[in-house]
């Protein structure tokens, strides 16, 4: 595997490298990271993954500094994974001018759900994704249904301003009690973690009940917000939505998700769970 550090140098590769699928990551690579790559493997003749904690897509207070960065840990699991090209920018080559000037701005939709507790966390989403996508130019990026938000506004930007790249979502991956891998799972002290599998189990009983034909949203949402409550989780947000929109579910809606974020402690976790009728 090669690892590229620099644009010029990766835009110089990326004029012979054929069919390329593209993996954008912060690193800290788990399970749920290594099914897209495998994913990206099976789709292209050539893979590159980024890793780059974006500055950008963190808040005032969130956890950029304390963000988990492993990269000898995960360079080991991208040759594993049959990576062909690592790209490794530092902040300096990607934000050269410090202040990012211009921005991808989503539509409303970046205000609601985690928009709505995260403000511009989208928009550095978007920003960022653009700028690696014009860097790599790849034919298809692999983006997780675990950030099924994130996924959702970069479909939209692919299709509004069109960008000539297939997205391709990926299964969110689980630990065996049912919750999702994420990065900042390594936060949780031994009893969050074995808290933390009730914020899937929520999910999984509201499906379960939208399935057996409740169609009562808002009582739904309720309890599993006063579940979690109740064990010592501050809620974001517990919201049945159309999954395809993002939009608010009417009743009959034959496509859901069920999304919420949840903290733990200082960990904030999401999760979703799709529900097709
Ligand atoms: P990061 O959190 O590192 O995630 C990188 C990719 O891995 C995303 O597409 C995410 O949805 C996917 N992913 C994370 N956990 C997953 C799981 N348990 N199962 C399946 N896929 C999972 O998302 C980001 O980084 C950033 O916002 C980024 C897109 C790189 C822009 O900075």
């Amino acid at each position: 595997m090669q690892v590229i550090r620099s644009i010029a140098e990766l835009r110089a590769w990326r004029r012979s490298a054929g069919r390329v699928a593209f993996v954008p990551t912060m690193g800290n690579l788990h399970a749920g990271h290594l099914a897209l790559v495998a994913e990206a493997r099976q789709r292209a003749d050539t893979v590159v993954v980024s890793i780059f904690v974006n500055r950008l897509q963190f808040g005032q207070g969130e956890d950029f500094d304390a963000y988990p960065r492993t990269f000898d840990a995960d360079c080991a699991k991208l040759e594993a994974g049959g990576v062909d090209v690592l790209f490794f920018p530092d902040e300096r080559e990607l934000y050269p001018r410090i202040k990012q000037d211009f921005n991808v701005e989503p539509p409303h939709i970046q205000n609601e759900l985690c928009g709505a507790f995260r403000p511009g966390h989208f928009r550095g989403v978007a920003t960022v994704v653009s700028k690696l996508f014009n860097i790599v130019q790849p034919d298809l990026a692999c983006f997780g249904k675990k950030d099924y938000q994130q996924l959702h506004v970069i479909r939209a930007m692919v299709d509004d301003l069109n960008m000539p790249i297939d997205i391709v979502p990926v299964d969110t991956g689980r630990a065996d009690d049912g919750l999702a891998l994420s990065s900042r799972n390594g936060y949780l002290s031994a009893d969050e973690r074995a808290e933390a599998p009730r914020l899937y189990r929520n999910l999984a009983a509201i499906r379960d009940a939208l399935l057996a034909g409740d169609s009562n949203y808002a009582a739904l949402e309720k309890t599993a917000c006063d579940d979690l409550a109740a064990h010592g989780w501050r809620v974001d947000y517990v919201e049945i939505r159309q999954a395809d929109s993002l939009e608010i579910a009417h009743v009959g809606e034959p496509r859901l998700v069920v999304l919420a974020a949840a903290r733990l402690g200082k960990t904030r976790l999401i999760d979703n769970i799709e529900v097709t009728r």
